[in-house]
């Protein structure tokens, strides 16, 4: 390569890094100004054409998801699925034979959860929302935050109420599955501090913690949990919930119960 094509080349890496890592600066600095519930609104749109592929859509249960989930559910079980989405899950539920309900967020997400219901020939119930702030009406068996969706939830705080808000509908003998994302101690001072302090300054409810993974996506911003050893429990535990099964690998699996 020539002298000045390989200039440009570092010119333009160099830039390019500096751009990345301003680019994650900004989106810390932007949740740090958010209240939790804001939060939440900013990272809704980042879900809202997520798995919007047909064949995605229809592609079933995750092996993952078979191996765990058939290990708790029973035949008769409703079943309310956290994080629905376009309805992967929940078809692959449905047409596993249960009795599967939806709860998202995103309405766009939703409507076509709803068409590809109908295209799988499949009936199901979805109501648009928050677990945490959605009035439940129901009692269910089983609680399932689908694929990381414990993870995608803005603040531990938020987090919590949202495990006793499930809680407080589960039918005697309930259960509630979900699944995390794990990681190693990280540092991120810099963007985690600027969001402090600018959540400090303009009187925000929340503060990231060091592990939450805060970035730009299309569609909004996308805000995720990492946990490290011994998080989980911790919420588990504040949310007066029991840990009945847990398996650690690349990721976390977990199934819990009312701790009567
Ligand atoms: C990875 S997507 C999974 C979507 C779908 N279940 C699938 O597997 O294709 C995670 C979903 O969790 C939803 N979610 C995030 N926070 C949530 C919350 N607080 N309450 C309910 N759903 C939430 C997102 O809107 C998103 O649709």
């Amino acid at each position: 390569m020539s002298a000045w094509r390989w200039g440009v080349f570092l010119v333009s890496y160099y830039v390019g890094r500096g751009l990345i890592r301003v680019a994650r600066l900004l989106a810390y600095a932007t949740a740090g100004v958010l209240t939790r519930r804001e939060l939440g609104r900013a990272t809704a749109g980042r879900w809202s054409d997520f798995g919007i592929d047909e064949t995605y859509v229809l592609s079933g249960l995750f092996t993952w998801e078979e191996n765990f989930y058939f290990r708790f559910l029973k035949p008769d079980d409703h079943i309310l699925i956290v994080g629905a989405g376009s309805g992967r899950d929940l078809i692959g539920l449905r047409r596993a034979g249960y009795n599967a309900d939806g709860l998202e967020p995103s309405a766009t997400a939703v409507a076509l959860a709803r068409t590809m219901c109908a295209k799988a020939g499949v009936q199901a119930e979805f109501q648009v929302g928050w677990i945490e702030t959605t009035e439940i009406t129901e009692k269910y068996d089983v609680f399932i935050f689908s694929w990381y969706c414990y993870s995608y939830i803005c603040d531990r705080a938020t987090r919590i109420a949202a495990l006793r808000a499930a809680s407080k509908r589960l039918s005697p003998g309930g259960r509630i599955i979900l699944s995390y994302t794990v990681t190693e101690p990280v540092t991120r001072y810099l963007p985690r501090g600027a969001a402090a302090r600018l959540g400090r300054l303009t009187g925000t409810d929340w503060s990231p913690l060091p592990t939450d993974i805060i970035m730009f996506e299309h569609g909004g911003l996308h805000f995720e949990h990492q946990f490290l050893p011994g998080e989980i429990e911790y919420e588990v535990a504040s949310a007066g919930l029991c840990i009945a099964a847990h398996q650690v690998g690349d990721d976390g699996l977990i199934m819990l119960m009312a701790d009567d």
